[in-house]
């Protein structure tokens, strides 16, 4: 199995759907731990009662970037970690630590990429008037929010929708879709050739079950 570090900021509502995801048997993935740069975190408690190492490295106590992503790297190589998974990691990263997780790290972002990069993406796409909206996990670059998309899945937008009820119903697709693309990704079934990765299983349904 992959050993595989979860990166938090918040609530970990993700983590928790590939907490569970990991519990299957033939699941790929063993985590070996969830880090957050917010010590008050709720996801970090949750990762202790399900009974994986959590830690906090607060970015603020760090002089520089450089130096809180040193503390970050070594947390996750002491971990063994092999593949580095993002979950609503609210930080940005340099290229330096990107490049040194070179497709070994995957995020999950709450927009169909490469529309709604960065941060407000429910309301952005409520203004531009889109009717489909989702989700997307990505190989990560140094350039925000792109890389390889690994997978996607798709919503409607439903008249009457505000950020909130928009971004529930991408939230719920989000927590279907990364346990299937961890495992499309960490099980070798997702390969990176140029800047595009081929899935041998062709499309991912989040529907389908794991
Ligand atoms: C998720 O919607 C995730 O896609 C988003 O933050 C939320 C985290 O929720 N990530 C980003 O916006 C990354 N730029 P969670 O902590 O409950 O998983």
């Amino acid at each position: 199995k992959k050993r595989i570090g979860i990166l938090i900021s918040g609530r970990g509502s993700n983590m928790v759907s590939l907490i569970e995801a990991a519990r299957l048997p033939d699941y790929p993935v063993e985590i070996a731990c969830v880090v957050s740069n917010r010590p008050d975190a709720a996801g970090l408690d949750r990762a202790r009662a399900e009974g994986i190492p959590a830690i906090a490295i607060d970015h603020k106590l760090f002089p520089s970037r450089e130096a809180f992503e040193a503390e970050l790297d070594a947390a996750l190589r002491g971990a063994g970690v092999e593949l580095v998974v993002c979950a609503g990691f609210m930080r940005k990263m340099t290229a330096g630590f990107v490049e040194s997780w070179r497709d070994a790290m995957l995020n999950i972002h709450p927009s169909l990429l490469p529309s709604f990069k960065g941060l407000d993406t429910h309301a952005r796409a409520l203004a531009a008037g889109v009717k489909v909206a989702g989700c997307t996990v990505h190989v990560v670059r140094p350039e925000l929010d792109s890389g390889p998309i690994v997978a996607q899945a798709a919503v409607p937008v439903l008249d009457g929708d505000t950020e909130e009820s928009l971004a529930a119903r991408v939230l719920a697709a989000e927590h279907r879709l990364y346990p299937h693309a961890l495992k499309l990704f960490a099980s070798g079934g997702a390969v990176i050739s140029g800047e595009r990765v081929e899935a041998d299983q062709g499309l991912v349904n989040p529907a389908d079950p794991l």
